[in-house]
């Protein structure tokens, strides 16, 4: 076990205050040991004149102190709750040095941040609170510092040092070790410090950008693994010319890095100029990386990269500002793989998976004990807040500002924010500010304050909409109203400002021209409404026709939309609708609506089909539909998942949510098998692999065919569908159309499943992203007679399964966790049991990645019973644990209430 420092308490945003001292030189010195590495650290500092003159306090965690001198000099320094605190410093706004020496143990450092130590090579993580994990700091996002570094290690075993910036020089010392020096012209937090030091080998480009300056690339991996690393440098070298193209914002250093570990806590992490990635997001070749897999290494390279500027150029003040540089890099992110993917029709894709995202996750973590804002106003352990709130609703929240000031608009408040900022630490207001500032005429500059409302209320807006049409004057009136559900410690809400982009549609699918009351003539067929109250009417005039009202088109704010459409409105859409988001939503509701209908009913047994058959006809339509893009037509075939459905229900049975999924997708199957077959044979053949959008959702939905066809096949006991499955996961020529088979002939439970397992098991030993895909797939495949439970535990006894390497836990522990619903929620609760099991038994290792386990049972409150008594008692297990982490009390905590 592990020494915890005592039981923290929880900090306040209102309580910031700046910084007492200002640190403006760091010179690092590590010799690396993995046992005990020293590390040397001399400070130039000066008291801030701001502030009253106090103690300096200086963070530290799990470190020896050896010595410290001030000035050249010994002092006096006392240790106060971890704090390494001087008093006796000298007087005046004079700079001080400060020499700091501790020593730390990289090789005993499970949890992965700090300084640690990943199969023989060293990695750093600081955000956002490793930094004092290395040597004693002001440890926080506004105290900015020039680094410099000298790195000495023994160099057989690490012939590769790197750290931020540019290497200034090299060379050898005695004993076979030898030495790098950088230096980092850019001030920083220590949070994007960074060090890397191992055997490594790097693919390298030059490059040149717009104003004529070269750069040198580099992707850094094992021996082994540099042929997946192609995909990496061209997501890489596409970000860089994105945002200089699209916000004219160029690479600022001659060398940006990227490193690959396979221990890693999170995605990636962006260090100024020396990114660190979990391998995940890194390596892929066709053999061994399926489509979203590609698509993900290009979303989370282009993150990291565009964190360049939002986030490093300009950072936080402190880390309730965190959706500063969170939500705006995740909004960057989306919008650059929407330019990426380039049809209208794959923006619509990619807009569609997001929104999924933010749905099935963020929606029920703002409906549940965790909910907060977006700016948080409290936490115990910041990194419990890296969250969806902060990362997706914060990302809407800067795409609601987008829309409201348009996409030049945007691109002017950008730039009025780096001309504002550049190089400072600051709040979410001072974003905002520039937005508004930048567009005084915009909605968004007229109701700034409350449209931050955005930022400090938590929980999802309520939207109703209700029409009523007048034949006579041939006005239609659409009246809207907004409320949001009280959340922890947030009782009322004030209203928020709701853009709603909209259109009408006529009983023909004909999109209508809009004219509102007092306007001199129609205009186009769409435009975007605000609301602002808490009920307002819009009145349209010369509506020839009563019309179906297109709402909420793209998204346009993330909020949940109520409207009485019949499903006869509802099929129209689906069939017609200009806007691709609301023509898939208008799918979904439909199908939403069949399985609440069921649910409400009282017999659990179905008496006709669950799916009414004009649904499934348009379904139909969709599947065989001459133009649509098979990857649209992928999701519109999709059926709502058991949480989007769960979190539509007071009380929550997750069995009986389960099976009937189950069974509206075996009625898909089943009703359009002749249209599956087809889908098949149409897009099976998608020539040499690319994983471009149009390719990939060839892929996606022959993918989902095949699964369909297994589905029907497996319920009749027909062998053919599935004995394809296999054939097809035996030829495959890339892992995406290898895995779909696979995972048909697990999911329909064919006996045909385990020799596939075996074999892809012994084709794919020697690589971990593939073994993981492996272990995830089968921790979260359909329970049969409740076996999902023994075969998860038989998996961690397997002598590839790992609990200390955070892929493999989130590939067995999470997979069964959160995404096997049927297997998890059982009625004699030994699912839960196992969840508490393995909270505990992660924390002594590792907390961060403990805490987010943690937050499985987050729901447990709206379980039915048996399953709520169950979920309680084990969460009341987990809490009652002597010696928990803080990360992890604080999620029991919360969920206990
Ligand atoms: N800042 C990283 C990102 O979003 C995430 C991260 C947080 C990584 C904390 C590690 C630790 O890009
Ligand atoms: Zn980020």
């Amino acid at each position: 076990m592990m020494m915890r420092e005592g039981q923290a308490t929880a900090i306040h945003r209102q309580d910031y205050a700046p910084p007492a001292y200002w640190i403006d030189t760091v010179e690092l010195t590590f010799d690396l040991d993995p046992a005990k590495t020293r590390v040397l650290n001399k400070m130039r500092l000066r008291r801030n004149p701001q502030v009253p003159a106090q103690a300096l306090r200086l963070d530290g965690e799990e470190l020896n102190l050896a010595r410290v001198l001030v000035n050249g000099a010994g002092t006096s320094f006392k240790m106060d709750g971890g704090q390494l605190v001087l008093e006796n410093l000298p007087e005046g706004d004079e700079p001080f040095e400060l020499e700091i020496f501790t020593t730390c143990a990289p090789d005993k450092n499970t949890q992965l941040s700090g300084l640690y130590v990943s199969e023989g090579t060293f990695f750093t993580q600081c955000e956002a609170q490793g930094f004092r994990r290395i040597t004693y700091f002001l440890d926080r996002p506004d105290v900015m510092a020039t680094y410099s570094v000298l790195l000495r290690a023994d160099k057989a075993a690490y012939p590769v040092l790197l750290s931020n910036g540019n290497l200034v020089e090299s060379g050898e010392l005695e004993d076979g070790r030898h030495f790098a020096r950088w230096h980092d012209p850019h001030r920083k937090p220590s949070y994007l410090f960074a060090l890397v030091a191992g055997k490594l080998v790097a693919r390298e480009q030059k490059i040149k950008s717009r104003s004529g300056a070269e750069h040198l690339l580099q992707v850094w991996v094992r021996a082994g693994d540099l042929h997946k690393t192609e995909h990496a440098m061209n997501s890489l070298m596409a970000s860089i010319a994105w945002d200089e193209a699209r916000f004219g914002l160029p690479l600022d250093l001659e060398r940006f890095m990227i490193v690959a570990t396979s221990d890693f806590n999170m995605g990636a992490m962006e260090n100024k100029g020396l990114n660190i990635f979990n391998t995940k997001y890194v390596l892929a070749s066709p053999a061994t990386a399926t489509d979203t897999d590609f698509a993900h290494i290009e979303s989370v390279v282009g993150h990291e990269y565009f964190h360049n500027w939002t986030g490093n150029r300009v950072t936080c003040r402190d880390w309730f500002q965190l959706s500063l540089k969170e939500g705006l890099t995740v909004f960057r992110d989306q919008e650059f793989s929407m330019d990426m993917a380039g049809s209208p029709s794959a923006r619509a894709v990619k807009r569609i998976e997001d929104v999924r995202v933010l749905r099935t996750v963020q929606f029920p973590e703002d409906a549940g004990p965790q909910a907060h804002p977006v700016r948080p106003d409290s936490y115990v352990e910041i990194n419990n807040f890296y969250t969806v709130t902060i990362y997706e609703k914060g990302a809407e929240v800067v795409r609601m500002q987008h829309n409201l000031v348009g996409r030049e608009g945007f691109a002017r408040g950008m730039k009025l924010y780096f001309e504002r900022h550049d190089g400072q630490a600051v709040t979410c207001d001072d974003f905002a500010q520039a937005m508004a500032d930048a567009n005084p005429d915009s909605e968004l500059a007229r109701r700034l304050d409350q449209f931050k409302r955005w930022y400090s209320q938590a929980g999802t807006p309520r939207v109703r909409a209700e029409g009523s049409y007048d034949a006579q004057s041939q006005i239609y009136t659409l009246t809207l109203s907004q409320s949001c559900a009280p959340t922890p410690g947030q009782p009322d809400k004030q209203p928020f400002v709701i853009p709603v982009a909209l259109g009408l549609l006529a009983p023909d699918g004909r999109a209508l021209p809009l004219q509102l009351e007092g306007e001199p003539e129609a205009g186009a067929t769409e435009r975007t409404v605000v609301l602002a109250e808490a009920r307002q009417s819009l009145r349209f005039v010369n509506v020839p026709e009563p019309p179906v009202p297109s709402l909420l088109r793209g998204f346009s704010a993330p909020v949940l939309l109520e409207c009485d459409y019949s499903d006869e409105d509802l099929l129209l859409m689906l069939a017609h609708d200009g806007d691709a988001f609301n023509r898939w939503e208008a799918g979904q509701r439909l199908m939403l609506r069949a399985a609440l209908r069921q649910l409400g009913a009282d017999d659990s047994k179905p008496a006709g089909p669950l799916l009414p058959p004009a649904l499934v006809e348009a379904l139909r339509a969709v599947l065989n539909h001459p133009q649509l893009d098979p990857a649209f037509k992928d999701l519109v075939l999709t059926v709502p998942s058991e949480t989007y459905i769960a979190e539509q229900l007071d009380e929550v049975d997750p069995q009986r949510i389960h099976a009937l999924r189950e069974a509206m997708r075996l009625e898909l199957a089943t009703a359009l098998r002749g249209d599956w077959a087809a889908a098949w044979e149409a897009h099976r053949d998608t020539g040499a692999y690319r994983p471009d959008p149009l390719s990939a959702g060839r892929r996606a939905l022959a993918g989902t065919a095949l699964a369909m066809l297994c589905l029907a096949a497996c319920q009749e006991g027909d062998p053919v569908w599935p004995g394809k499955a296999y054939q097809r996961f035996k030829d495959a020529g890339n892992m995406t159309d290898r895995f779909n088979a696979l995972s048909a002939l697990v999911v329909c439970g064919h006996e045909l499943a385990q020799p596939a397992l075996e074999r892809f098991h012994a084709l794919f030993r020697g690589d971990a992203l593939v073994i993981d895909k492996w272990f995830a797939l089968q921790a979260s495949a359909p329970d049969r007679g409740g076996r999902a439970l023994p075969a998860v535990r038989q998996l961690m006894q397997h002598p590839d399964f790992q609990l200390r390497n955070p892929n493999r836990a989130r590939s067995v522990v999470f997979s069964y966790c959160n995404a096997n619903p049927g297997g998890f929620h059982r009625a004699d609760g030994a699912g839960y049991a196992f969840w508490a099991e393995q909270v505990l038994a992660l924390d002594a290792l590792n907390p961060q990645v403990a805490a987010r386990l943690a937050r499985s049972l987050d729901r447990w409150a709206r379980l039915a019973e048996p399953y709520r008594a169950a979920a309680r008692a084990a969460i009341e297990r987990v809490a009652g644990h002597d010696g928990l982490s803080n990360d992890v009390r604080e999620v029991v905590t919360r969920a206990l209430g």
